[in-house]
């Protein structure tokens, strides 16, 4: 269960370890759903402080990942905590990724894994308020730019990213200057 389920995922995991790997400071997960990325953050970086971020709102899981009621929300929640225990240096914020990083006072992360809103606008508002937080060496990776809304926002928001097999790779050096620093 908490391992790559298909190709894809393997080859964009080989993609996001090695980037990731090139950084330093906190890793931030932005949207945690059942945690699999959380957990094999924390197995590949168990030195690093990882901040997993996600409120489980229920729209969006009734939405998009087949969820119906409050329950669910609670079950993941709960499962994802006790996916995380063995790794003390995971820290699960059960809060929208606006209102934390809006009071986000630690170190700059050196990595950003975005995985929430897979709408443009909801995307365009994640990369304005997370890249400026990114450290000036860091590296963000976007999920999901396989759909549509999604790339579309990495185009209209940022300069200097690559698209490669559904991630947005986006360099916080090479986006400097973009109305992003
Ligand atoms: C595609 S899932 C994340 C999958 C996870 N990153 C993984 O690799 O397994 C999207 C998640 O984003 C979360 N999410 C949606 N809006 C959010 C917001 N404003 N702040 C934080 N998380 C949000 C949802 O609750 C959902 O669990």
């Amino acid at each position: 269960m908490l391992q790559p389920r298909t190709a894809v995922r393997k080859y964009q995991y080989d993609i996001i370890g090695k980037l990731f790997s090139k950084t330093s400071g906190p890793i931030i997960e932005l949207g945690v759903d059942w945690g699999l990325t959380t957990v094999w953050l924390a197995k590949l970086f168990p030195k690093r402080p990882i901040f997993a971020v996600d409120p489980w709102p229920l729209d969006y899981h009734v939405k998009l990942l087949g969820c119906a009621k409050q329950a669910d929300m609670e079950a993941k929640y709960r499962y994802v905590l006790a996916s995380v225990a063995p790794y003390p240096n995971v820290t699960i914020v059960r809060e929208d990724l606006h209102s934390y990083g809006k009071r986000y006072t630690g170190e700059a992360p050196g990595s950003i894994f975005f995985d929430a809103s897979h709408e443009r606008e909801g995307v365009i508002s994640e990369l304005r308020l997370w890249m400026p937080i990114l450290s000036a060496t860091g590296v963000a990776v976007v999920h999901d730019t396989n759909q549509r809304p999604v790339a579309e926002a990495c185009h209209t928001t940022l300069v200097g990213h690559r698209f490669v097999r559904g991630l947005c790779i986006i360099d916080r050096a090479v986006c400097a200057g973009a109305g992003l620093s």
